[in-house]
């Protein structure tokens, strides 16, 4: 007897048929799969991406990997620009292999990567964040208390206070989308992005509803 039909035989023996064993296990993948869904969905830092997967090569500088600290290796790349750099990275140069080898890290995670090797070596590069999924996107409340309350709370050099629609609606006519856009640019005394150069777009909008609705 060949080995499947003496597999087959021993479940239909315990009296299990085999479809049913076939359901339960469809139903352990379909369980797990949201789970490791979630797992991937958390991008990671370019510090994380970084040790874990560009140091091996770049912290040596091994086969002429440019070396993180080295900043005349990082100076002539860095005028290229991230998102030139991010295309060679993503698709791999002479020693230095495709996505660093791990096809699992994300192009904004290479991105992170890179800006992190930057800034050790004498570069001020900003991070980017994702597009599709934010990293810990902040509420309007959060970024309202961090920054906005600020002046917004007491209405400081004429900011219109948080929740005074008597203040906010006369502004509101020129329509939400341009007060957002306001808030992006910066108005009068009040800084772009109320200082804070790192706030998402979303996160001014989010900030915008809160300010003039008060929760
Ligand atoms: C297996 C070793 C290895 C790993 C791992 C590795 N690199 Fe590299 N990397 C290299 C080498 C070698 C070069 C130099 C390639 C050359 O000769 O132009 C390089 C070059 C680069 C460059 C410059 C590309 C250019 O335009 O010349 C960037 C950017 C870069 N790596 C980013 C990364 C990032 C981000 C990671 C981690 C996700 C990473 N590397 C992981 C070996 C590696
Ligand atoms: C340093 C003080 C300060 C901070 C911080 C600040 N604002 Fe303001 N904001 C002002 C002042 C002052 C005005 C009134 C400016 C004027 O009309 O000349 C203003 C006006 C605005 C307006 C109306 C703009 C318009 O076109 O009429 C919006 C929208 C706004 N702020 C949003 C925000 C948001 C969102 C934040 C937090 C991310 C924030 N502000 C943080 C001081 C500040």
């Amino acid at each position: 007897m060949n080995k499947k039909a003496l597999i087959e035989q021993r479940w239909s023996l315990i009296g299990i048929p085999r479809y049913a064993l076939l359901v339960s296990i469809h139903c352990l993948v379909y369980w797990l799969a949201p789970q490791t869904a979630i797992a991937q969905g958390r991008e990671r830092s370019g510090q994380e991406v970084v040790e874990a997967v560009c140091a091996a090569c770049h912290r040596t500088g091994v086969d002429g990997a440019p070396r993180i600290g080295d900043p005349k290796a990082w100076a002539k790349l860095t005028s290229q620009g991230l998102t030139s750099l991010t295309d060679v990275a993503l698709r791999g140069i002479k020693n230095m292999p495709p996505h660093g080898g791990n096809p699992d890290v994300t192009e904004v995670e290479i991105a992170r990567a890179i800006t992190n090797m930057v800034n050790q070596s004498g570069g001020n590069w900003t991070e980017p964040i994702s597009k599709s999924a934010p990293p810990n996107e902040r509420s309007g409340a959060e970024v309202v208390q961090m920054r906005c309350a600020m002046c917004h709370e007491t209405g400081s050099g004429g900011a219109p206070k948080i929740g005074e629609r008597a203040a906010w609606i006369p502004r509101l006519r020129q329509g939400f989308d341009a007060l957002v856009r306001s808030a992006i640019k910066g108005h009068g005394s009040m800084p772009s992005r109320g200082g804070v150069v790192d706030t998402t777009d979303d996160e001014l909008r989010a900030a915008l509803t809160y300010l003039i609705n008060g929760k």
